[in-house]
Order: structure tokens, then C-alpha cells, then sequence
């Protein structure tokens, strides 16, 4: 089967087709305009999902600019949204020094809201008080451990994988599924009956875990708390020591949001011809540099690297070690993403329209949010198993 990929227009038309939650958000407030007026500056993948996102933010009436993250963007997406008067910056490309003017740029356009993921904008704004930022959203769990680590900025910032909704459908199940599905396609090989060693058992290894199991794996955890070694202990995971793990594991995913989670003296000890991936938001859980100086290097296709030691033994980088669902696949499929970006729709559009009753700094999604989006992706997508409410038919 060919392998070509459609064009950019035809991937967002098809996305914004498994998208009905956010279309139907769309089309209630499209009369309202909730975001006349904003500038929002955001700094997000960009791929056809974020598209969808960009457009109805501006069919609502905001002016956007966008970057996206390090190392994922599509430039075709880029192109085309240019071309429908989108303002979108960057390319796949990029080195760190581009990438950094790219977000200074954004934050030049002096804008109201920022949505952020990982925390690159919030990290480059100097002081929130000079500008007319009024507060924003965060999207991923690295970004609010940042954002809770830093100075605070003084304006209230929602974050996205504060809740429940983010971390069950798209943490969980929409990237275990997603790193399942891209390790396959990549490697063109199966995890079925070999030793899977995910490193950090929290939203994202939980779900990495339990996909790779379902697939045939037997998974080992690495995990450095011991309340949660305990959980995936009693969810059937094998909870190694780490020289164990590493002398076992045949695949390592990394799901931890730490840096040098594998440093190349482990690499080093583990049996020839492993596997290494990550799926945490930074590229810095596998060490890199560490490895690239140690070994000698190749290519084995576009998303994956062989690293051969003096010794002569080798290891396996995919997607260079940067997130694999997105570096080296599609992302996270649709429903969860259709679910995560209306809420991050709705997030800003609460603090556009009243960042005066949020307190400051980085927070949880409000629960009235929660509960409304939890009730439309039911209706949307079991409106069977919805309890009856009062003066409706029961179920027969
Ligand atoms: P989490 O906070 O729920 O879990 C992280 C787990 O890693 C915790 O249990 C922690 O104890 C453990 N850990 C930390 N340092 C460790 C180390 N050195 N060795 C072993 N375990 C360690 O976070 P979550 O939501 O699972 O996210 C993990 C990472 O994945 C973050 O960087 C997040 O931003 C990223 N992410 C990636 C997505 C993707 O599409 N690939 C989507 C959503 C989040």
C-alpha cells in the first residue's frame, strides 16, 4: 500500500470531520463572537487538529498568532493555513535559536491570552504587568511543573491537564494508543512477547503500559515514586529494580517529564539491539548528547537512528527522541484531541470574559467546564449509557 500522505487541506477537512464536539461548540457561539477583540498568542503543535482549533478561534472573532512546538510541526499545515490568512510561524526544521525568535515574535504581537504548551511563551514574558496579557491556558503537565516552579506571572492561567477529562482520554488512552500504534509503524515490528520498559507509570505510562499489553508485551515499570510503583505493581506490571530493567528490556518508552531519565552509561548495559522512544513533551529524557558522543551513528530510515558503541554493540533512537506519537506519527488520534482543544476553546474563553474573578496562577480547569464538556462527549458518543433523567423514558 502507498504510503503518500493527502495534501494539508484535505488532512483538515477530514480532521474537522472527527471533530463534532468542537464544531458544534463552534457553530453555538458563532453568532456571540466571545473572542472579538482578543489577540491570542499560542505556541501548540501544529499539525491538522490545532488547524481545526486555530479556525474556530478565529470564526469566533480573535486574532491569532501561532508558533508551534519544537521539532513537530508540519510545514505543509503551516503553508496552509498562511494561505487561508492564518498567522502561523515556524517550520519542522527549526534550530533553537529560530524557534526561540519564532516565540518572541508571537509575544511581540502583544497579546491578550496565551495558550501554551510546555510553557514556552509564559517562560519567555519578562513581566505580565507591561503587556495587556490578561491570563491563558497551559496544555501539558510539563508546562504547569514549570509554570508552578517559576516566579509567578500574576494572571490567572488554566491549566488543560489539570483535568480529568485531559488526562483519562488523552493522557491515558489517546497516548498509549498513539505510541502503540506509531512504534508499529515505524519499526514495522511487534511488541508481542518481548520485555516493554516504560519508564514513569503516570497518566501517559499508564496507558503506554496497558496498550503495549494488550499488544502481547510484557511491561516492566520504572518509577521513582513508590505510592505509584505500588499502583502499576497491583495493575499487573512487573516493578523492577533499574539494573534489572535495564538489563532486560528489549523496548524502553520513556513517559516521566524528567530529563536524563536514561542516561548512556545505562544505555550502554542494555542487550544489544534495544529500542528507545520517548513520549514525554521534551526531547530530554533519553540522553542524547551523552550517546551521540559515545557511539558511532546511522540512519536507519527517517525515524530511526542506530547508535553503535566501540564495544560493537547497538541501540535504536526513534524519532530521535523526541515525543514518538507526534515526531514520528500523527499525534494523538482525534476524539481525545476534539475533547482537549474545546476545552481549551472554552478555557479562554473564560478567562477573556472574566479573568477578574479567576485568581492568579496557574490553576485547574473550572469543574463547571468539566462537568458541561464530560456531558456533550457523552451525548456525542454513548448517548446510550447516559442515566435517564427525570421525566425521560427509561431504558428499555
Ligand atoms: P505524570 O506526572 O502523571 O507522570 C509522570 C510520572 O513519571 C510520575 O509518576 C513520576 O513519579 C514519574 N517519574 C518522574 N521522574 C522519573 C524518573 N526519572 N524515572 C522514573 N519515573 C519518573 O505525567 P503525565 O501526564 O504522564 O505526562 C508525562 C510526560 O508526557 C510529560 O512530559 C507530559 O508533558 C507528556 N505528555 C506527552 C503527550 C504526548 O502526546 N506524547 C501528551 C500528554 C503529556
Amino acid at each position: 500500500m502507498s504510503e503518500s500522505t493527502g495534501s494539508a487541506a484535505e488532512r483538515i477537512e477530514w480532521t474537522t470531520h472527527c471533530m463534532p464536539v468542537l464544531a458544534s461548540v463552534t457553530d453555538e457561539l458563532r453568532d456571540a463572537k466571545p473572542f472579538s477583540g482578543a489577540r491570542i498568542g499560542i505556541c501548540l503543535h501544529v499539525e491538522p487538529k490545532t488547524a481545526v482549533l486555530l479556525s474556530s478561534l478565529k470564526d469566533l472573532g480573535a486574532e491569532v498568532v501561532t508558533t508551534g512546538n519544537f521539532g513537530t510541526t508540519q510545514d505543509d499545515v503551516v503553508a496552509e493555513l498562511n494561505a487561508r490568512g492564518h498567522r502561523v510561524l515556524g517550520s519542522r526544521t527549526d534550530n533553537a535559536a529560530t524557534h526561540l525568535q519564532n516565540k518572541r515574535q508571537v509575544l511581540a504581537t502583544q497579546p491578550h491570552l496565551l495558550l501554551d504548551n510546555g510553557a514556552e511563551l509564559y517562560s519567555e514574558l519578562e513581566h505580565a504587568a507591561d503587556s495587556p496579557l490578561i491570563g491563558g491556558t497551559e496544555e501539558t503537565t510539563s508546562g504547569a511543573d514549570r509554570l508552578r516552579a517559576a516566579p509567578p506571572l500574576g494572571i490567572p492561567i488554566l491549566v488543560i491537564n489539570d483535568s480529568p477529562l485531559k488526562r483519562i482520554f488523552e493522557n491515558e488512552i489517546g497516548v498509549g494508543q498513539s505510541v502503540l500504534s506509531t512504534f508499529q509503524r515505524v519499526t514495522n515490528s511487534t511488541p508481542a512477547g518481548k520485555e516493554v520498559v516504560v519508564a514513569g507509570y503516570g497518566w501517559c505510562g499508564r496507558g503506554i503500559a496497558s496498550a503495549f499489553r494488550a499488544a502481547g508485551a510484557r511491561v516492566s515499570i520504572l518509577e521513582v515514586d513508590p505510592v505509584t510503583a505500588f499502583d502499576a505493581a497491583v495493575h499487573g506490571s512487573a516493578v523492577r529494580a533499574r539494573e534489572d530493567a535495564i538489563a532486560l528490556g528489549q523496548i524502553f518508552i520513556t513517559a516521566t517529564g524528567d530529563r536524563n531519565v536514561l542516561p548512556v552509561e545505562a544505555i550502554a548495559q542494555m542487550r544489544p539491539g534495544a529500542l528507545l522512544a520517548n513520549a514525554g513533551h521534551f526531547g530530554v529524557e533519553i540522553d542524547l548528547v551523552g550517546l551521540t558522543n559515545a557511539t558511532r551513528q546511522s540512519v536507519v530510515s527517517p525515524s530511526i537512528e542506530r547508535f553503535t558503541f566501540p564495544t560493537g554493540h547497538s541501540g535504536f533512537v526513534l524519532a530521535g527522541g523526541e515525543m514518538l506519537n507526534l515526531a514520528g506519527g500523527a499525534g494523538n488520534p482525534i476524539e481525545p484531541m476534539d475533547m482537549g482543544l474545546t476545552l481549551q476553546l472554552l478555557c479562554l474563553k473564560e478567562v477573556w470574559q472574566n479573568s477578574s474573578q479567576l485568581a492568579s496562577g496557574a490553576q485547574p480547569v473550572p469543574e463547571s467546564i468539566n462537568r458541561v464538556l464530560a456531558e456533550r462527549m457523552l451525548a456525542e458518543m454513548a448517548p446510550h449509557l447516559r442515566a435517564p433523567r427525570e421525566g425521560s423514558e427509561p431504558h428499555s
